[in-house]
């Protein structure tokens, strides 16, 4: 059985990076389990589905066909043959993300896709119910959280980094805050911090700080790349 280290939290508490650089030093594959919901909204906005008829969403999720390839440390996704790129980050992804994510047949779909990964190898998986859904017996459990302050920040950096938008702060956070209100009072498995998990908040940390907070918590023997 492979070695799953399972990381959950709010939009924009770090997770991709810390979760990359984990994986990268301990030679473990990354696994983003949010841009599975991404490709999902994608599909959804391009073919048409309106995202708050949850029945249309969940008529049409079993239909999607999402192939996984190990790729350069991480499982990639592609559609049709194709990788869907920077397609699944727009601001309109994002608005649309948490309701398409809210059905319980998306979640059923991405969950079996997400544990049967784990045939690829060690991984670390992140997300927003990795920890209480998915994998929830994995030893190496983390919730990773900031300011929504932090948050705001990082994200709307990354957006302009990348070229996706130029959204003010303020926009950015009140994005952010309203997709992780309905990420969390969903009802099928919401983001929540269960016990068991070590929290690291990272509002105050390096980048660095965290990825050492992340591989001195894992059990004995995880860390042999190290
Ligand atoms: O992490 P992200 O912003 O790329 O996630 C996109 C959306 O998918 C967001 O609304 C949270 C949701 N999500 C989820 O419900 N469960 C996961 N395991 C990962 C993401």
């Amino acid at each position: 059985m492979a070695n799953v280290i399972a990381v959950d939290g709010p939009s924009g508490a770090g997770k991709s990076s810390v979760s990359r650089i984990v994986g990268k030093r301990l030679g473990y594959l990354h696994v983003d389990s949010g841009a599975l919901y991404r490709i999902m909204t994608w599909r959804c906005l391009e073919c048409g589905v309106d995202t708050d008829d949850e029945a249309a969403v969940a008529a049409f999720a079993g239909g999607v066909e999402i192939e996984c390839r190990v790729e350069d440390g991480h499982i990639a996704y592609y559609v049709g043959g194709e990788a869907p790129g920077e397609r699944i980050r727009t601001p309109q992804i994002n608005a649309h993300a948490s309701k398409v994510a809210k059905v319980k047949e998306v979640r059923d779909c991405i969950t079996a896709l997400l544990r049967g990964m784990s045939g690829y190898g060690n991984l670390i998986i992140e997300g927003r119910d990795i920890t209480s859904a998915v994998f929830p017996d994995s030893p190496a459990r983390f919730y990773l959280t900031a300011s929504a302050e932090a948050r705001a920040r990082r994200r709307r950096k990354e957006e302009v980094e990348k070229g996706i938008a130029n959204q003010s702060e303020e926009a950015v956070k009140a994005s952010l805050l309203a997709r992780d209100a309905i990420d969390s009072t969903r009802k099928h498995a919401p983001l929540v911090k269960v016990d068991g998990v070590v929290e690291i908040d990272s509002s105050d940390m390096t980048l660095e700080e965290v990825v050492q907070a992340v591989v001195d918590a894992l059990p004995e023997g995880w860390k042999a790349a190290e």
